[in-house]
Parts: C-alpha cells; sequence; structure tokens
C-alpha cells in the first residue's frame, strides 16, 4: 500500500511539474520606448507578469537604468535593456510579442491628430525593423494617434511582405478601462464585475462605448445620463493632459491597459479559451478597413473580429457620425506609409 501511494504521488507531482510548464511557455516580450512614462509602468507590470520569461527593453535612451531597476524583481521574466538604432535587432529578435508605447504624447490644446508628423516616423522606423527582426510576432500599437500608425504599420509589414492582419492590434483598452470605471461610479456597481465594450477608433468622437450593452445592466441611468458617460469616455484621455498642464497625457492608466492587453494576447498565444478583448484591428465589421471591436484572442493572434451586436438608437447615430473622421486618419496614414 505504501507503495501505490507513493507511486500515486508522484503520479500527481509530475501532472503538476507538466501542466505549470505546459501552462507557461517561454515568452519574449519586447517593449520599444520602454524609458518612456507608459514605458516604465507598463515594463514593472509585464515583469510582474508570470506568462513573461524574457522581457526585453527598448529605447533610444536610458533602457539600461530603467532594465537594472526592474531586472532586480523577483519574478520570472529576465530583463535585458537595448539603448539605440544598433541594438533594435537584437531587443526584438525571437519576441512573440512587441508592445509599442515611443513617440511623443499630447500637451494641453493637441489633438491626437497633432502628433502625427513625428510618431508616424518612428513608427514607421520600429515597424520596418519588426518586419526585419520578429516578423511574427504580435505587435500592439500604445503610439497616437493610433487610428493611424495602425495602418502605417499595416502598410509597412505589407511592403516587406510579412503583414499578417491577425497580428497587429491597436492598443484601445485604455478606453474599456475608463468606460468601466465611470459606468460603475455612475451606474452605482462594484467596478471589479463591470465589462462595456468601446468600438469603433481611439480619439473624440471615434472612441464609441457600447453601455447598452454594459454588464450589469443598469437601469437607472437617463439618456443625458448615457451622453455624458459618452462623452467623458471620450474625452478621458483629454481629462489627463488638461489634469497635467503640460507634463504629458496619461501614462499610468495606460500601461495598466497595456499590461491587460499585453497579457490577454499571451494567453490566446498560450492557447487559453475565451479570451476577449476590445481592439483596433482590421476589419469587415463595417465598410472601413480598420475598426474596433470585441476580438477573440488565440494561438496565432486574432481568432475573430466579432460583431456590433444590437446598438441603442444613440450609439447608431455615433457609429455613423464618426466613420468620416475615423476613414481619414486611416487613410492618411495609408497615405504617409506609401510615400514616405
Ligand atoms: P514619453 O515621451 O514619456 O515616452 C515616449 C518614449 O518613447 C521616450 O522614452 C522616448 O525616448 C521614446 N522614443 C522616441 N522615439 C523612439 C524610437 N524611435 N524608438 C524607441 N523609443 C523612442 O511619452 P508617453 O507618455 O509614454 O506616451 C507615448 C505614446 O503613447 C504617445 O504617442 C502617446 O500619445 C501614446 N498614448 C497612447 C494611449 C493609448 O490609449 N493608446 C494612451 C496614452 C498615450
Amino acid at each position: 500500500r505504501m507503495s501505490l501511494l507513493r507511486s500515486a504521488s508522484q503520479h500527481l507531482r509530475r501532472r503538476r511539474d507538466y501542466s505549470s510548464a505546459a501552462a507557461s511557455p517561454e515568452r519574449k516580450v519586447a517593449i520599444l520606448g520602454a524609458a518612456g512614462g507608459i514605458g516604465q509602468p507598463l515594463a514593472l507590470l509585464m515583469k510582474l507578469n508570470p506568462l513573461v520569461s524574457s522581457l526585453s527593453l527598448y529605447d533610444i535612451a536610458a533602457t539600461p537604468g530603467v532594465a537594472a531597476d526592474v531586472s532586480h524583481i523577483n519574478t520570472r521574466a529576465l530583463v535585458k535593456g537595448f539603448v539605440g538604432d544598433d541594438q533594435l535587432g537584437e531587443a526584438l529578435e525571437g519576441a512573440d510579442l512587441v508592445i509599442i508605447p515611443a513617440g511623443v504624447p499630447r500637451k494641453p490644446g493637441m489633438t491626437r491628430d497633432d502628433l502625427f508628423k513625428i510618431n508616424a516616423g518612428i513608427v514607421k522606423g520600429l515597424c520596418t525593423a519588426i518586419a526585419r527582426h520578429c516578423p511574427n510576432a504580435l505587435v500592439n500599437m500604445i503610439s497616437n494617434p493610433v487610428n493611424s500608425t495602425v495602418p502605417i504599420a499595416a502598410e509597412v509589414f505589407k511592403k516587406a511582405g510579412t503583414y499578417d492582419e491577425k497580428k497587429l492590434f491597436g492598443v484601445t483598452t485604455l478606453d474599456v478601462v475608463r468606460a468601466k470605471t465611470f459606468y460603475a461610479g455612475k451606474a452605482n456597481v462594484p467596478v471589479t464585475g463591470v465589462n462595456v465594450p468601446v468600438v469603433g477608433g481611439h480619439a473624440g468622437i471615434t472612441i464609441l462605448p457600447l453601455f447598452s450593452q454594459a454588464t450589469p445592466a443598469s437601469n437607472a441611468l437617463s439618456h443625458e445620463d448615457l451622453v455624458a458617460l459618452t462623452k467623458r469616455t471620450q474625452d478621458g484621455g483629454t481629462e489627463v493632459v488638461e489634469a497635467k498642464a503640460g507634463k504629458g497625457s496619461a501614462t499610468l492608466s495606460m500601461a495598466y491597459a497595456g499590461a491587460v492587453f499585453g497579457d490577454a494576447c499571451l494567453k490566446g498565444l498560450n492557447g487559453v479559451p475565451d479570451i476577449v478583448e476590445c481592439s483596433f484591428v482590421q476589419s469587415t465589421v463595417t465598410e472601413l478597413p480598420f475598426f474596433a471591436s470585441k476580438v477573440r484572442l488565440g494561438k496565432s493572434g486574432v481568432e475573430e473580429v466579432m460583431g456590433l451586436g444590437e446598438l441603442s438608437a444613440l450609439e447608431k447615430e455615433g457609429l455613423e457620425s464618426l466613420k468620416g473622421e475615423l476613414l481619414s486618419s486611416i487613410e492618411k496614414g495609408v497615405k504617409f506609409a506609401q510615400e514616405s
């Protein structure tokens, strides 16, 4: 009987070892712009993620310090810092997931589109390197204007012959994070259980939260409440830009949102079922070539771009009025990538 017990316990131990190894394959994550306002807290949060085995921190300056600092945290990921163009290739080599918060943020009075000139060039350069060094990686684009930088990335990858629409994501998770927080506050429900899809794009009126699909549902909200909640979600970024009064835009909440989305991508890659997040991706949900909606994540990235579901009259109206601006931002990105 002793030996039977022993062999059963050995068997259990083996199974446990097997399942923990199987649940956590090696995954390399690269953050480009890792020394910035978003990059640093995002590096911290990704270092805390047990799914990450290797964390590559790249920036044009200051990454050695950030990497040395973060590397002392006693979690799984091995951290390396890379600085300057010469080290970009090595930073990217073998990456499963590349997260891009590189670029300039907004100052008061600026729209996301005002960032276009500088950030478009930065994104183009970084995506050219991704195509060369880790063409199979999932790319999470945080750099604004997301409505244009995602189409730029797609064009760069097409030119390089590496484009896979399943692997390119505009990160709109902060809009979802804000919609959840603001909705929970107004509807007076515990925020932890709240879900709100946010569709469209990632700037001003192109951000369309679908509060009619929010869970738990609330009948305590009037039409005026919903209009105000929608506007606050759309202007959430500006609220932070103004409060920071010239010292940049959302960084901490964005790092959180980026870490949530990055984690979802890794879970998808690892084969965890039913991972659904909103993201700005190549889409046929509307007539626009890129559109944010709920996306099911899987082993090769986007497994399914989900439809919009039923919209309220207010949301239908919002959808129609965002299409013009969103299309012109998409076209602006495509044109930049093709002409430069
Ligand atoms: P930041 O200025 O604090 O940091 C940007 C970092 O990018 C700097 O460390 C800079 O050295 C680096 N950088 C510049 N050129 C680079 C290059 N060629 N390669 C690698 N790194 C480079 O700015 P912050 O606040 O971190 O914002 C970064 C971007 O994220 C901005 O474009 C901002 O608009 C965007 N953002 C996006 C949000 C979203 O919801 N998707 C929310 C908030 C900001």
